[in-house]
């Protein structure tokens, strides 16, 4: 699904230049569970960005399925993303003005999709948090703050599920429940690549990455 190959990323020019991904070559198969680990710096997140569409490579390529992503320009990346990949982070980035229920509408309206309440229930129903639907996101912990995030991109119905850090901010006991969240979801046939510094959070996926100063180790 996923295929990289010697994939290099510089942020900056000249003596300013940080490498932070030294040729990356990788494969990733429709509905793994695959976790990248590595110290902080090593490049996970700019790997993240470069596969989620958010990022163009300095060199390399980039094929997803049967299109060249590398080759796009940065308007088609947008859409490329928008068809494929939804994002969990560590600080979740939910609307705190919105409630949970229109949070994880919001994918959805942008689609104007029909029988949106259904669905927007359906999701929040998979990660545990139908109940709370009318709390805003600031009134909530932040486990259920993650399931709501979880359950947004559950809305979004794309293929990948990209997350980066999603327990960083959060106690062991926490952790191990939103892990249990996505494994779900990696069951229902999604393709699940999470980043985490935890091994303990990487040791719940089918395969572990490591990268080290922006090399697959
Ligand atoms: N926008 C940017 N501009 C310049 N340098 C950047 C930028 N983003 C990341 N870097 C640099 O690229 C390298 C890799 O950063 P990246 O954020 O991918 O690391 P990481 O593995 O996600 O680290 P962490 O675990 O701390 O989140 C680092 O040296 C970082 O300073
Ligand atoms: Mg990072």
């Amino acid at each position: 699904m996923i295929e990289l190959v010697d994939v290099k990323k510089d942020y900056g020019k000249g003596d300013y230049c940080t490498h932070a991904l030294q040729g990356i070559t990788l494969k990733i198969e429709k509905g793994e569970y695959v976790a990248i680990v590595g110290t902080s710096g090593s490049g996970k997140s700019t790997l993240l960005h470069i596969m989620g569409g958010m990022d163009q490579l300095t060199s390399g390529v980039y094929r997803y399925n049967d299109e060249v992503v590398s080759d796009y320009s940065l308007a088609k990346l947008q859409d490329f993303r928008k068809r494929n990949i939804s994002f969990v982070f560590q600080n979740f980035a939910l609307m705190n003005k919105y409630t949970v229920y229109e949070n994880v509408e919001m994918p959805l309206l942008a689609r104007k999709e029909k029988g949106r309440k259904k669905i927007v229930m359906d999701c929040l129903e998979r990660v545990g948090i139908e109940n709370l639907k009318n709390k805003l996101p600031t009134q909530l912990s932040g486990g259920q703050q993650q399931r709501c995030a979880i359950a947004r991109a559950l809305a979004a119905d794309t293929p990948i599920i990209l997350a980066d850090e999603p327990t960083g901010a959060l106690d062991n006991k926490t952790s191990t429940e939103i892990m249990s969240c996505f494994s779900e979801i990696h069951k229902a046939g999604h393709t699940v690549i999470i980043i985490t510094h935890d091994m303990s959070v990487a040791s719940k996926c089918q395969r572990i990455v490591r990268i080290e100063d922006g090399k697959i180790i």
